[in-house]
């Protein structure tokens, strides 16, 4: 049977295929190094598990609102104040089964067919399919190293048809963040130009060297042209659990809760509680494990310069580096398909990313140390092997 059309715009996740074929080296009985998804490697905090017990317990086994339960939105407007962000629980909140799934009603309840989308690349594959799903056309925007912003590119990509720029600090596959003086640069073209703002804050618990990241929704007159994603898998370790959200103009929720209402109606009610406690609970738990990829980030870092064929700058966010491999002389997706068929370390490529990924390769360092460690001195082996 044929599939539809548009399924031809959505290609397959670069990750989890290389995650598949590691996947299928394991049942073959070999060991495999896994730092190709963005999978935090601690287990979720045991007091926001104990609350979803609680919940399911205390029969919280139905339907939900499709917005998601008050108690979770006022607890993520609150949560948003600290960013100076500001958001009524009542009618700018949408809780999603994820972040993914916001991004994608955002998407879907904002874009016209034929509407730019301005996306600084390299970036998350999801945004372009997301983007694509709606019928609209991603327009890349390079970034220089560590995902700083070229103003002057930028400025250029603008067009009659730019309906919205997107943004992700600290951003995936890159690990950079954008300083507060970028963001406002943002900002500024978008009031200029009349343009939303879609901005994926998803890592932005997770910053190293004391960064401070800025919510581009919180400066001046941006609140009503911005769209906030953030979510629970990242910070708490819940990846599994499904629970993310939208903060925007009450316009934009309402039309993406339509969305939801007709797919998957709401997140499921216990996780939601789960959420709940993540947010009302005790946060030492982020503190240690930011500790922790900090660790991890030194070492992968370290050892990656040691390898004269590559440079790795340091990230300043999130847990993935993206280190410039254009010396070894082969395309990114060749190296990870090699570097996982002869030394069983899976990677991402960075043509994943976009067009500006290439001569890159994505760690995620979200792993242990040891894991971190062995894969490096794989990653050796097999540039010297080239040689
Ligand atoms: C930038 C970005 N946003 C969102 C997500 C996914 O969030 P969620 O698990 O809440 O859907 C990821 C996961 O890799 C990501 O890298």
């Amino acid at each position: 049977m044929k599939v539809a059309e548009r399924m031809m715009r959505i290609p397959p996740s670069g990750t989890i295929n290389m995650a598949d074929k590691a996947i299928k080296m394991e049942r073959e009985g070999h060991e495999v190094l896994h730092l190709e998804v963005g999978e935090p490697y601690f287990d979720t905090p045991e007091h926001i598990k104990k609350a979803a017990y609680q919940a399911l317990k205390n029969g919280f086994t139905h339907y939900t609102s499709s917005r998601g339960i008050f108690e979770l939105r006022e607890a993520i407007s609150k949560d948003l104040k600290n960013r100076e962000v500001e958001a009524d629980p009542n009618t700018e909140i949408l809780v999603t089964p994820g972040a993914k799934h916001a991004i994608y009603c955002a998407c879907q309840a904002t874009l016209n067919q034929g509407d730019e989308v301005l996306v600084l690349s390299p970036s998350w594959t999801t945004f372009y399919i997301c983007i694509q799903a709606a019928e609209a056309k991603p327009v890349e925007v390079p970034t220089e190293e560590g995902y700083s912003l070229n103003e002057e590119l930028l400025k250029e990509r603008v067009t009659s048809h730019t309906k919205l720029i997107l943004i992700n600090s600290p951003n995936n596959p890159t690990g950079g963040v954008l300083t507060r003086k970028e963001i406002k640069v943002i900002a500024d073209l978008a009031k200029d130009y009349e343009l939303l703002v879609l901005s994926d804050e998803i890592y932005d618990r997770l910053v190293y060297d004391n960064f401070k990241p800025t919510s581009i929704g919180s400066l001046n007159e941006m609140r009503d042209r911005t769209i906030t994603i953030n979510g629970f898998s990242k910070t708490y370790a819940m990846t599994g659990w499904r629970l993310g959200y939208a903060a925007a103009n009450k316009t934009v929720i309402e039309a993406m809760q339509r969305i939801q209402q007709a797919t998957t109606t709401c997140p499921a009610s216990f996780v939601q509680m789960a959420g709940l406690e993540a947010l009302m609970g005790p946060q030492d738990c982020i503190e240690r494990m930011v500790k922790e990829y900090n660790e991890r980030r030194k070492v992968i870092v370290n050892e990656l310069n040691k390898i004269p064929e590559i440079t790795c700058p340091t990230p300043k966010g999130a847990f993935y580096v993206f280190p410039d491999v254009s010396s070894v002389k082969m395309t990114s997706s060749k190296i990870v398909e090699e570097l996982l068929k002869k030394e069983k370390v899976c990677s991402t490529a960075g043509s994943v990313f976009g067009s500006f990924g290439e001569n890159h390769i994505r760690f995620s360092y979200a792993t242990s140390v040891e894991i971190i460690l062995k894969a490096m001195e794989k990653l050796r082996e097999f540039v010297e092997k080239l040689n």
